[in-house]
Order: structure tokens, then C-alpha cells, then sequence
């Protein structure tokens, strides 16, 4: 314990004290080989907190950084899932909902190759964890080399995206589709709600939620949504989790989850080059992420509304509405410049008002359905802010990532790493020490302002290998990417 917090860089003035919080969060929230999002209320390991974990732990620990996505990635189905949840069998059954009895991932996912060995869910979370793996080994290369890390991780990863690419492309225009609210990670966005209410809510009396145990059912989702949510996971389930077989009532695009599966195929492309993988490979990765950016543009882009928006892949309909995800595509390399300069403009107008209130809301301040209490229908999350705060910072606005961080910052220090904030107030809503909270917060502790340089150094190597491989270039790429690594 000792070692890593003596490990934190000296001086750092006045965050010292957040730095120190963040970093004893971290510290109790881990379990040996990953860290919980909370000891009480998601006393697991989830898929997307981890990734976001390792982002902030690497400045502390990097070798459990590495540690908590080799961890994930140990419980992978052999389809190339990585289930949204992995149980530790320490944790009474009781403790969370829905519980590994209700997954039943070893019987059930037999087929799909979920593991014997330990317990998951059978659904996804978004694909953060290329993009993890690369900061992670970015913060120490050396340790990363001598464990092998990259090495062993890459084919796990490459799997995790050919997953999505292949059984996911439910829509077949080339973005990985979602089949239950929790996989997106925006459980109750009102983006969900007319998909969802056709969907048949299971008997009330049928399960048993946790979750109202460690908090206000004011900032949670509904019951109603919860019967949804059971009964999707359940049809699922008793398909075997076999994409193509299960008769999914629920199927939508979401911009968020393909914007971070593009972040992470460029991030695939990177590991590819570090590890000596054949050059065809790399080339493969960027070719990818080229082909899935103009699949985002060409199915979720509303040039109207100033934002992406989803897809329902049930009536072939775009989701329209302002959601936080519609505004996550700007950490996208190569974005045409018209929808950078429109999704900028929606950010800072009246419906996400950015500097204006706090972080960043998770839906349209403006519509009727905002809550700025109720999880995902309006309060501000820290992973997301962290987000566009990387996607401005992409984008050379300075001064706006500037008061981002700041607040973000602020927002984690106020209220004890809120899991997520009420956005006129800052008052703090769900849980505290959150651990993504706190490991975004060090995250911008320590790479803050020095991101800009990093970014801009990330899209010449993007624009680089894309000249490269234009022109049919080889391996040279190899020495760019760990002079970046190194810096
Ligand atoms: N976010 C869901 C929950 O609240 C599941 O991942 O438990």
C-alpha cells in the first residue's frame, strides 16, 4: 500500500490531497486480481469499469494495471465476448442482481465457450479495453516488455473485436450492435425507451433487485426497467447467448460503443506494431477503424440535429434525442470536419450547455425526459466527461478541455468520487468511491495537460500509417509508435 502511494509524483500542490484520495480508492476497491467499481453496490468486476480502472491505475501501479485487464480477459468466452461481468465467488449471491444463478455463463454459454472455471454474465460492455491496454503500456514499457503483457493480451483483444465485427454486425452495415440496455452502459437513456417498451416486462415478483440496498431508488432505474431488463437477459440466456438464434426484442447502434470500438481498433493497430505482429495486421486494425468510422458516420450521423444519434435495429429506425453518446464520436480520428465543427456546437449549446454546468449530462437538459437524478436520463458521468474532455483536446480546444478537467477534478474532490453528479447542482448522486471516478480523476492528475501532446503525437502516427500504408509501407511504424510510447 505504502509503496504506491509513495509511488504518486511529489509536489502537485494543490491536488495532492485528490490525488492521495483517488489512489487510497483504488487501493480499497481492489481484491487481489482486479478492482470493484464499489465495494457495495457492484461488488464484482465489470468489463468497462476495468478498462477505465487500468487508465488510472497505470499512473500508480502499472503492473496491476496490467494485471486487472489480464484478469478480464482470463474469464473471455472463446467466441471473443468479454462478459460485462465476471463474479468473484467470494461475494455472497445476494449481494448483486442478477446473480451468477441467474447468468448460469458455464452451462448456458457452454456453446459460446464461456469459461468453466469462473462465473460471468453473458452480455458485453463497451470496447474500452485496446484502448486501455495501449495507455497501460504506454506508463511503463519496460515492465510491460518484461512481463510480456502486450504479447499476451493482443490475440485476446484481436478476438474481443472480431466478435464484435462479425455476431454483433446485427444490422449488417458494419457497427457492432447492442442487445440489452446494460452492454452500451447507458442502462436507462431515454435513447432506450421506445425500443424498450416493447419489450415484455418479467412477472414483478420474479426477482429480487439489490441494487436499492446502497441507495436513493431516485437515482436508479425503475422497476419497470428493471422487469425489462431481466426479461432480455433471460430469452438470452435460454438461447444459449447464441447471437444468431436468440429472437432479440432489443437490437440498436449505439455512437458511443462503436466510437470506443474505433478509439480501440486505432489503439489494436498500435499494440499490432509493438508486438512484431505481420504488418498486414496492423494495416488490418486501421483499415477498420477507417471502414467503421464511415459506417458510424453513414448510419448514426444527423446532420439536422447536430449529433449522432442511435439505430433500432427492430424497425430499421434511427433513435433521435441528444444523449451524451451522440457527442462521445469526437475522440474518433478522421472524422470529416463538418460534423467535428457540428457535434463542438451542439456541446456547448443549450442542450449539454458545456463549462456552463457541471461535466457533461447524460441527456438534452432541454427535453422533457431529463432527470438529473435518475442514472442515465441527465446527470453527468465521469467516464464520459473524461471522453469529450480526450476528444477536445483532439479537436485543439484548449481552453474548453481546460475547464473540463478542472471540473472534473473539482466534482471528484466534492463529492467523494460521486459515481455520477446531478448537472445544475454538482451535487453528487449513487455512490462514493467510485473507482472509475477516481481513476479518471488521477488519469488527469497525471497525464492532464501533457494529453495534448500525446493526442496530436497519436493522430501524425494515425495519419502516418495511413500514408504508409498507401504507399505500401513496411514495419518502420514499429520505432514510431514506442518513440511515442516512451515519451
Ligand atoms: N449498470 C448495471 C447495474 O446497475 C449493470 O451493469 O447493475
Amino acid at each position: 500500500m505504502t509503496t504506491i502511494l509513495e509511488a504518486t509524483p511529489p509536489g502537485g500542490g494543490r491536488w495532492t490531497p485528490l490525488r492521495q484520495a483517488a489512489t487510497h480508492v483504488l487501493l480499497d476497491n481492489w481484491t487481489g486480481a482486479a478492482t470493484v467499481p464499489s465495494r457495495a453496490l457492484y461488488p464484482h468486476q465489470w468489463s468497462w469499469d476495468s478498462a477505465f480502472i487500468a487508465i488510472g491505475l497505470r499512473h500508480v501501479a502499472p503492473r496491476r494495471a496490467q494485471r486487472e485487464l489480464e484478469t478480464l480477459l482470463g474469464a473471455q468466452w472463446d467466441d471473443g465476448r468479454i462478459p460485462h461481468i465476471v463474479f468473484n465467488p467470494a461475494v455472497p449471491l445476494d449481494a448483486y442482481f442478477p446473480s451468477p444463478d441467474f447468468w448460469r455463463s458455464s452451462t448456458a454459454g457452454r456453446a459460446a465457450g464461456a469459461p468453466r472455471a469462473v462465473q460471468t454474465s453473458g452480455i458485453v460492455q463497451p470496447p474500452v479495453h485496446a484502448l486501455a491496454a495501449w495507455q497501460v503500456h504506454l506508463a511503463d514499457p519496460a515492465e510491460s516488455r518484461r512481463r510480456g503483457f502486450l504479447p499476451r493480451i493482443y490475440p485476446r483483444l484481436a478476438a474481443w473485436h472480431r466478435y464484435l465485427a462479425t455476431r454483433r454486425d446485427l444490422g449488417g452495415g458494419g457497427l457492432a450492435a447492442v442487445v440489452h440496455p446494460w452492454e452500451p452502459g447507458l442502462d436507462n437513456s431515454p435513447y432506450w425507451d421506445a425500443a424498450l417498451a416493447r419489450v415484455e416486462p418479467a412477472p414483478p415478483h420474479s426477482f429480487r433487485r439489490a441494487d436499492l440496498t446502497h441507495g436513493s431508488p431516485s437515482d436508479r432505474p425503475t422497476d419497470l426497467d428493471y422487469a425489462r431488463y431481466v426479461r432480455l437477459a433471460g430469452v438470452y440466456r435460454d438461447h444459449d447467448y447464441d447471437d444468431a438464434r436468440t429472437p432479440h426484442a432489443f437490437a440498436v447502434e449505439d455512437p458511443c460503443f462503436n466510437a470506443l470500438l474505433i478509439a480501440s481498433e486505432h489503439a489494436l493497430a498500435a499494440i499490432a506494431r509493438t508486438v512484431g505482429a505481420d504488418p498486414a495486421d496492423a494495416r488490418a486494425h486501421l483499415r477498420r477503424a477507417e471502414e467503421t468510422t464511415a459506417a458510424l458516420v453513414d448510419r448514426l450521423w444527423d446532420p439536422a440535429a447536430g449529433v449522432f444519434g442511435a439505430r433500432d435495429l427492430l424497425t430499421g429506425e434511427p433513435i433521435g434525442g441528444y444523449g451524451v453518446s451522440g457527442l462521445v464520436p469526437l475522440i474518433v480520428p478522421g472524422l470529416p470536419a463538418q460534423v467535428t465543427a457540428a457535434l463542438l456546437r451542439t456541446a456547448h449549446g443549450p442542450r449539454f450547455r458545456l463549462g456552463q454546468v457541471h461535466l457533461v449530462p447524460s441527456y438534452d437538459l432541454t427535453a422533457e425526459e431529463f432527470d438529473g437524478n435518475r442514472y442515465w436520463r441527465g446527470p453527468s458521468w465521469f467516464n464520459t466527461a473524461w471522453l469529450i474532455h480526450r476528444g477536445l483536446v483532439r479537436h485543439g480546444r484548449a481552453g474548453s478541455a481546460r475547464v473540463l478537467r478542472t471540473q472534473i477534478l473539482t466534482a471528484a474532490d466534492s463529492t467523494g468520487f460521486a459515481e455520477y453528479l446531478e448537472p445544475y447542482t454538482g451535487q453528487g448522486r449513487g455512490i462514493r468511491r467510485f473507482a472509475w471516478t477516481a481513476a479518471l480523476a488521477l488519469d488527469l492528475l497525471h497525464s492532464g495537460e501533457r494529453d495534448v501532446d500525446r493526442d496530436v503525437e497519436e493522430r501524425d502516427a494515425d495519419e502516418r500509417d495511413a500514408e504508409e500504408r498507401d504507399t505500401g509501407g513496411d514495419g518502420v511504424s514499429t520505432a514510431r509508435g514506442e518513440a511515442g510510447a516512451t515519451r
